[in-house]
C-alpha cells in the first residue's frame, strides 16, 4: 500500500530535494507522483531529451525508500509544440484555435500530437524502465478536456460513424434524420454538434461516444508503449469521480487499476456522501481497488480558495476512501507553490516551506494506514447492492432532461445516500456487469434502454433478484430514438405496470398512502409518471385529484423476484429512507450496522477477515453500539459494547 504526495521537484531548488525526501520519509510516506506537467523539462526541443534532473530527484527519493509514479506529460504541451505544429491546439466550435498556455488544450486527433505523445512516452519509458524506485505510470492527466472542433476531429468523427453504422441509410435512420430535413447524403456533411441542447439528440449522444473513443485511443497509444517497454510497471490514470464527460468504464479498460482525484469541497453538506459515491464508482470501473492520486491537502482554488480542512478532516477524508477500496493515498500537493495559477491550491507545506499542521495530519494518517496495511491486504468492499451507472442514460438525460431540474447523478444520489444512511455498502457498476452476485439492483433513470439490457434485468428478477427502477426508464433506444412501446417497454411485465402518460409537475403534490410512520407529509416534485398498476401492488400514490388514480411507488412479484418502480421525485429524504428500508428488507440485505446520523459505515472483507470502518463525519462526538470484545485497530484497544467517536473520528473494528 502506498501513501505520499504529488511532488514537483522542478518547482524547487535542488538543495531542497534531499530535505523534502527526508521529511517525506519522516511522515511515513513511501510514494510520490511526479512529472505529469514537465514535458518541456524532459524534451526542451523536439527530439532532444534531458532526464538528468528527474534522475537526480528520483535518486534522492530512493535513498529514503520512496517510490514514484511518473506521469506521461501530455496534458501540457510545451510552447515549441504549439509554435511548430499549430494544428495540435484544440479548436473551439467557432473555429478559433486555443491560445497556448493553461493546459489540456490539445487536439486528440491531431496526427502530430499523437506522434509527439508517443515519442515522449517511449523516451520516458526507455529511460526509466530500470530505475528501481519507479513503480508505475499515470497516463496524461485527468482526461476529459473540452472537445475539439477542428477539421481533423470532424473527419475522425465521420470515420467513427462510418464504422459504427456502415452506411448512410443506417445513420439517417438511427439519428431520425427525416426530422427537420436533416438527412445527410455524404459522410463529409456531418458536423460535430456545437450545442447539445438544440442539435439532434442522436447526433449529440454519438458525439459523446466518439469523444470517449478519441480519448481512449490516445491513452491506448501510450499504454501500448508502456506495456511493451516496462512490463513490470503498473499503468493507471487519475479519473475525476463523477465528472461525466467520458465513459469511464471504457477509459479504465486498458489500465491495471483506476486512480482518482478527490477534492471534496470542505464544509459543503453531503460532501462526504459524494466522495463515498465517487469512490464506489471508481472501484466499480474495474471492480477492483483503486488509488487516490490527488487528495486535497488544504484550502483550494485557482483564484479564490475554500475553507481549510478542520483538524481531523483530512484524515477522515483519506480513511473514508480506504473504507471504500483505496489502496493508495496521495495528497495534492507536497508544498504550496509560490508561482503560477495554483498558488492557492494549498499543500502539506505552506508557501514558507515549513511542514504545517496539515503535514502532521498526513503523517498521522500514514501511520494509521500502516497499522491497517496487513489487515487490509486482499480485502475489498463486497456489496450485496449494485447501482447501475449508465453513461448513455446520463448523457441522454443531459441532452434532454425531460423535466426542469432533472439530473441523472442527482437522481442516483438519492438512492446512494439513503443506502449510506442505512449503513449499506453499494457497488456502482455498468449495465454490462454480471448481476448474479447482487441481492438488489437499483437502476436510476435507465433512460436509454437497449432491449438486451431490459431482457437481462427481467431475467435477473425472474431468477430471484430485486430490482428498483424509476422514472424515464426505457424511453429511448441506444441511438436516442424513442421506443415505440408503452412504457416501461420490455420491463412492463417485470414491474407489473403500464405508463401511458406522464408530466412535469411545476409544484409539489402530497404523496398519499406512503408510510404514515414517517410522521410528516412527503411530497412529489418535478415529475410524475401516471403509473397504472397491472399486476403490481400500489405502495403509494398522490393526493392531488388528477393524479389520485395513479401510483407513485409500486411493487411487483415477478418469477422468484420483485420489481419496484418509483414514478416521481420526492422532496424529502425520508421518502428515500423509507423506500430503501422497504426494499432492502425484501432483498434480505442486512447492514453491518445502522449508523446514527452523521456516521458512515463501510466494510472491507477478504481472506477471512472483515473490517468495519466507522466514520464520524460530523463536528459533534457520536456514541454508537458496536460489536464488543473486538480489536479496534487504530487505537489497538478492545471494543466495549459502545464506542464514542470524537468529531471527525474514525474507528476500524476487526470483526473477523
Ligand atoms: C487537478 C489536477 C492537478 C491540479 C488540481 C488543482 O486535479 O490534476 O494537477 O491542477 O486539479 O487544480
Ligand atoms: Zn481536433
Amino acid at each position: 500500500m502506498y501513501v505520499g504526495a504529488d511532488y514537483y521537484p522542478e518547482h524547487w531548488p535542488r538543495e531542497r530535494w534531499s530535505v523534502y525526501a527526508k521529511w517525506m520519509k519522516k511522515a511515513g510516506f513511501n510514494a510520490v507522483r511526479m512529472a505529469e506537467f514537465a514535458w518541456v523539462f524532459m524534451e526542451p526541443e523536439e527530439g532532444r531529451f534531458d532526464f538528468s534532473w528527474l534522475d537526480e530527484a528520483l535518486a534522492t527519493l530512493r535513498k529514503r525508500g520512496i517510490s514514484a509514479v511518473l506521469g506521461t506529460p501530455t496534458a501540457v504541451m510545451p510552447a515549441w509544440v504549439a509554435e511548430k505544429y499549430p494544428e495540435t491546439l484544440a479548436m473551439e466550435a467557432g473555429g478559433r484555435r486555443a491560445v497556448w498556455g493553461v493546459r489540456k488544450n490539445n487536439c486528440f486527433s491531431s496526427g502530430a500530437y499523437r506522434l509527439l505523445s508517443e515519442r515522449i512516452t517511449r523516451a520516458m519509458a526507455l529511460h526509466f524502465r530500470s530505475v528501481p524506485n519507479v513503480i508505475g505510470w499515470q497516463t496524461d492527466n485527468e482526461f476529459g478536456a473540452p472537445p475539439c472542433f477542428c477539421p481533423t476531429c470532424r473527419a475522425d468523427f465521420q470515420d467513427w460513424l462510418r464504422r459504427r453504422y456502415g452506411g448512410l441509410d443506417e445513420l439517417n435512420r438511427a439519428w431520425g434524420a427525416h426530422f427537420w430535413g436533416h438527412r445527410v447524403r455524404a459522410w463529409s456533411e456531418i458536423r460535430i454538434p456545437p450545442d447539445q441542447s438544440t442539435f439532434n439528440p442522436g447526433q449529440c449522444l454519438d458525439f459523446q461516444r466518439f469523444f470517449t473513443f478519441q480519448n481512449v485511443r490516445f491513452q491506448r497509444d501510450q499504454v501500448r508503449i508502456l506495456r511493451e517497454v516496462c512490463p513490470k510497471h503498473f499503468v493507471t490514470h487519475n479519473f475525476m469521480g463523477f465528472v461525466p464527460d467520458l465513459n469511464y468504464f471504457d477509459l479504465a479498460e486498458d489500465l491495471d487499476f483506476v486512480s482518482w482525484d478527490n477534492y471534496p469541497i470542505h464544509g459543503e453538506p453531503g460532501m462526504l456522501y459524494d466522495a463515498a459515491g465517487a469512490g464506489d464508482l471508481m472501484r466499480g470501473l474495474k471492480r477492483r481497488n483503486y488509488w487516490v492520486m490527488e487528495m486535497s491537502a488544504g484550502p483550494a482554488g485557482w483564484g479564490a480558495f475554500g475553507r481549510n480542512p478542520r483538524p481531523g478532516e483530512m484524515r477522515l477524508v483519506a480513511l473514508q476512501q480506504v473504507a471504500h477500496g483505496a489502496d493508495g493515498l496521495i495528497w495534492f500537493r507536497w508544498r504550496t507553490c509560490t508561482a503560477g495559477r495554483e498558488q492557492y491550491w494549498h499543500g502539506l507545506l505552506g508557501h514558507d516551506g515549513r511542514p504545517l499542521r496539515r503535514y502532521r495530519e498526513a503523517a498521522r494518517t500514514a501511520r494509521d494506514f500502516k497499522k491497517l496495511e496487513k489487515l487490509l491486504a486482499g480485502t475489498t468492499v463486497k456489496a450485496d447492492v449494485a447501482i447501475l451507472y449508465d453513461y448513455d442514460s446520463l448523457w441522454a438525460t443531459r441532452i434532454q432532461p425531460s423535466f426542469q431540474g432533472n439530473d441523472y447523478q442527482a437522481g442516483l444520489r438519492r438512492y446512494q445516500q439513503a443506502l449510506m444512511r442505512a449503513g449499506v455498502n453499494v457497488d456502482l457498476v455498468s449495465t454490462a456487469a454480471g448481476l448474479g452476485g447482487y441481492r438488489l439492483v437499483i437502476a436510476p433513470q435507465l433512460y436509454v434502454l437497449p432491449d438486451a439490457i431490459a431482457l437481462k434485468l427481467d431475467a435477473y428478477v425472474r431468477t430471484g433478484g430485486v430490482l428498483l427502477a424509476d422514472l424515464r426508464t426505457g424511453v429511448k433506444d441506444e441511438s436516442g430514438l424513442c421506443h415505440e412501446r408503452t412504457l416501461p417497454g420490455l420491463l412492463s411485465k417485470c414491474l407489473g405496470i403500464e405508463i401511458r402518460e406522464y408530466e412535469a409537475i411545476p409544484e409539489s403534490t402530497p404523496i398519499a398512502g406512503w408510510l404514515p410512520a414517517a410522521g410528516r407529509a412527503l411530497h412529489a416534485i418535478q415529475y410524475a409518471d401516471w403509473v397504472i398498476p397491472k399486476t403490481a401492488e400500489k405502495l403509494a400514490g398522490y393526493s392531488g385529484w388528477h393524479l389520485a388514480p395513479y401510483a407513485a411507488v409500486t411493487r411487483n412479484a415477478h418469477g422468484r423476484g420483485v420489481g419496484y418502480y418509483v414514478g416521481t421525485v420526492a422532496r424529502e429524504s425520508q421518502f428515500y429512507d423509507e423506500l430503501i428500508a422497504n426494499v432492502i428488507k425484501t432483498a434480505r440485505v442486512r447492514p453491518a450496522l445502522k449508523p446514527p446520523p452523521g456516521v458512515e459505515v463501510s466494510v472491507r472483507s477478504g481472506r477471512g477477515r472483515k473490517l468495519l470502518f466507522l466514520m464520524n463525519e460530523s463536528e459533534q462526538a457520536k456514541t454508537l453500539p458496536v460489536p464488543a470484545g473486538k480489536l479496534e485497530v487504530l487505537s489497538g484497544r478492545k471494543t466495549l459494547a459502545k464506542l464514542t467517536l470524537p468529531r471527525f473520528g474514525v474507528a476500524v473494528i476487526q470483526i473477523r
